[in-house]
């Protein structure tokens, strides 16, 4: 098996845990302006020309939706119930109308090629299956259709990685299956899209772990 094979293999189903999910609702509505500080120019020119209806996969506490235009349309696929208020009261300040579903993205419940455009940031790091989940985006995305992302990716060779392979258990813990070691370029650029652009980053500050990231469009 290759090293790619390793780092992208699924991941059983995780229990949820109560309390480590209450936590990173809370931690990640409490960082959203230092999200917004490292990653605010990047999203804002990834999603500045969505359609008006556009499916979040991991909607978290809602750091995307400053970047929509008021008065869009969002349906969120979250299973994290303890992230929902904050995506209410997000939603709430910039003007969007909101719909929750508390679905995980490898099964959105969506139809088949009903959605414009699918967006996803810093989740496909915490999803069971990325194959699977990529598969859904293709599913649900009608022909022409965009999947915008930006994603934390394992490192190469050096000190960033020695990092991610140290911190990987505890920070999978503490980050409610957050794996940083995930090869995500690759099993997006593998996942059979019509048309795939991706761009490599580095988000600098303080979360040493996360900062080499992906971002980019992938067209179904
Ligand atoms: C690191 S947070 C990112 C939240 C938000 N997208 C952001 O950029 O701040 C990862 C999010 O993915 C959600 N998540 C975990 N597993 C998921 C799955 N299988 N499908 C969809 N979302 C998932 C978590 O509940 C969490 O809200």
């Amino acid at each position: 098996m290759t090293d790619t094979a390793q780092l992208t293999r699924p991941d059983p189903v995780r229990r949820p845990q109560p309390f480590i999910a209450w936590a990173n609702a809370k931690f990640f509505e409490s960082i959203d302006w230092y999200i917004h500080r490292r990653l605010g120019a990047r999203k804002r020119a990834l999603f500045a020309d969505l359609p008006p209806h556009v499916v979040e996969l991991g909607a978290g506490a809602g750091a995307s939706m400053r970047y929509l235009a008021p008065g869009s349309s969002l349906l969120a696929i979250e299973p994290n119930p303890h992230t929902h208020p904050a995506l209410r009261r997000k939603a709430a300040r910039y003007g969007i109308d909101l719909e929750i579903r508390e679905e995980r993205a490898e099964s959105t419940g969506l139809a088949s090629a009903s959605v414009d455009a699918v967006i996803c940031t810093l989740v496909l790091c915490t999803v069971e299956d990325q194959a699977a989940a990529l598969a859904e985006v293709q599913r649900i995305l009608r022909p022409g259709g965009r999947f915008v992302f930006i994603e934390h990716v394992g490192s190469g060779p050096g000190p960033i990685r020695a990092l991610q392979r140290l911190l990987k258990r505890p920070w999978r813990y503490v980050f409610d299956g957050c794996c940083l070691d995930r090869d995500t370029a690759a099993t997006i650029a593998g996942a059979g899209f019509a048309d795939v652009r991706i761009e490599h980053h580095r988000l600098g500050g303080v979360f040493v772990p996360v900062w080499p990231q992906i971002s980019g469009v992938a067209v179904a």
